[in-house]
């Protein structure tokens, strides 16, 4: 966009040798035009023009687009012009006479940053999809409930508990919660109860002061602590011992909380949101839940309905998860009606998430742009009864056509495990952990886990 034709074309020419697609343009206007009507990276101009000079062509183009990408071209000794129109948002300058490599280095390094923020701007809408307002797909009646539900409890302050299946959307039903809350400017803080050991979560959460334990070398904030002013997500807070459990009563009774190895307490302003997809209260019943918390938990539920009981919002989940595969990989593929009825006719026991991960599998496997029966291989359905929490996996060698899962043969073989361990010292179960070489933390939340309870006596707590 040099208003000496010569360079203009000259520089067009490199540039189109090395691959790029160059547009030219006689002065400013021009330049405008072909940037309000094409996509263009990076616009390359001079600095001294006529009727429109290089700094003003540099403003006006931003504002056509503001992700351009812009390399003024300068005669030697105007540097402090140069400085001007970096100041003024171009990304580079070069001085005239310059290099064909020196050139074609500069364009390169802002070709690589036009690259850059366009990934930035695609993630940054898929974060948002995922777990901003209009992350809950699904108007089904029992979804359009849950998401009304959801609008008055969030704008409230009180704690709410999700329930519901594996992979229903609980943790996107919690964010949902946050998001439409006041504190949705704040932090989001999720912990996953189950995914670490006791201790560990313990100071996780509540933090620890320096040398509380070994390995503690300088003190940290808990996680509580991080969540202030805004919301805590605890995740599977089923999977916790009844100890756990009265810490963390403590903790919402008194608003307070007191890092491992510390004696004062600080006061914290935390909404809580907790999830689990047990029956917490067969797990009271069974004392293996404390009822004081479990009331303190249970201001609110939100109950997330399987897949399987609103196989209307099929087509649109499919739809979404669809969208996002295309968006991923710059493609356009679509469902077939066949697909999606084969789809209907399915009961999910792994819900939303298991959709999602079909979805996902056929975008990426499938020859033809249109997605066929064939290319969701279903599992066999399975008797799914309408109780909560995830269907007893089954066997490897019950599990029909379907090969297991390695983690569904992990839990295999630790089911027969601690089963044989128990076997043989009934309800020893310091004994028994000693045996399989585990913390007896991590044999109780295994046993809870695997529903195993110890031979012939009372399970102990
Ligand atoms: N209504 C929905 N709309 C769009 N995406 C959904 C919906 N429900 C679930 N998902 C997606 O399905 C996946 C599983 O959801 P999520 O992790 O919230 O489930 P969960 O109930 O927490 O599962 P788990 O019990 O296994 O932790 C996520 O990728 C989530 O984005
Ligand atoms: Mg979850």
């Amino acid at each position: 966009m040099d208003d000496q034709k010569n360079m203009r074309a000259t520089t067009a020419l490199l540039l189109s040798s090395e691959n790029y697609d160059v547009q030219q343009a006689a002065g400013g206007e021009e330049a405008l035009a072909k940037l309000g009507s094409s996509r263009v990276d990076l616009m390359l101009t001079d600095l001294k023009m006529e009727p429109m000079d290089g700094l003003t062509l540099l403003k006006k183009a931003l504002e056509v687009n503001p992700r351009l990408q812009v390399i003024m071209m300068t005669a030697f000794g105007s540097i402090e012009s140069a400085v001007e129109a970096m100041r003024q948002g171009a990304f580079d300058y070069v001085t005239k006479p310059f290099k064909e490599g020196e050139l074609l280095y500069r364009v390169q390094r802002a070709q690589e940053r036009a690259q850059l923020l366009a990934t930035v701007d695609r993630l940054t809408g898929e974060f948002n999809e995922r777990h901003g307002l209009s992350a809950l797909v699904g108007s089904s009646p029992a979804m359009t409930e849950l998401s009304s539900r959801l609008m008055r409890v969030a704008q409230s302050d009180a704690t709410v508990l999700v329930q519901g299946e594996s992979g229903t959307g609980k943790e996107l039903v919690a964010r949902a919660v946050h998001a439409h809350s006041r504190r949705q400017k704040l932090a989001f803080v999720p912990v996953n109860c189950a995914a670490i050991s006791e201790t560990l979560l313990e100071s996780e959460l509540f933090g620890h002061a320096k040398g509380a334990f070994t390995g503690a070398v300088r003190a940290r904030r808990g996680l509580v602590e991080e969540a202030h002013g805004g919301t805590l997500f605890i995740d599977e807070v089923t999977e916790t011992t009844p100890a756990f459990q009265s810490k963390l009563l403590r903790t919402l009774q008194d608003g307070e909380v007191r890092r491992v190895g510390e004696s004062i307490t600080q006061k914290v302003d935390v909404r809580i949101v907790a999830a689990t997809n047990r029956d917490i209260e067969l797990e009271v019943r069974e004392k293996r839940f404390r009822q004081d918390l479990y009331y303190r938990l249970n201001v609110v539920t939100l109950r997330v309905p399987p897949l399987r009981e609103r196989l209307e919002d099929v087509p649109a989940l499919a739809e979404h998860f669809l969208k996002r595969a295309n968006a991923r990989s710059s493609k356009r593929k679509s469902l077939s009606t066949s697909a999606v009825e084969h789809l209907m006719g399915y009961s999910f026991p792994g819900n939303v998430r298991e959709l999602e991960n079909l979805v996902e599998q056929a975008a990426a496997l499938s020859e033809s742009d249109e997605l066929l029966p064939e290319d969701f291989p279903l599992r066999p359905n399975r008797v799914t009864g309408g109780e909560l929490g995830a269907p007893p996996l089954p066997l490897a060698a019950e599990s029909g056509g379907r090969l297991p899962t390695l983690a569904e043969s992990v839990e295999d073989a630790e089911r027969r495990a601690i089963a044989q361990a128990l076997e043989r010292y009934q309800t020893d179960l310091g004994r028994v952990a000693e045996e399989l070489a585990i913390s007896s933390t991590t044999l109780w939340r295994k046993m809870k886990r695997l529903n195993l309870r110890p031979a012939g006596g009372e399970h102990r707590e």
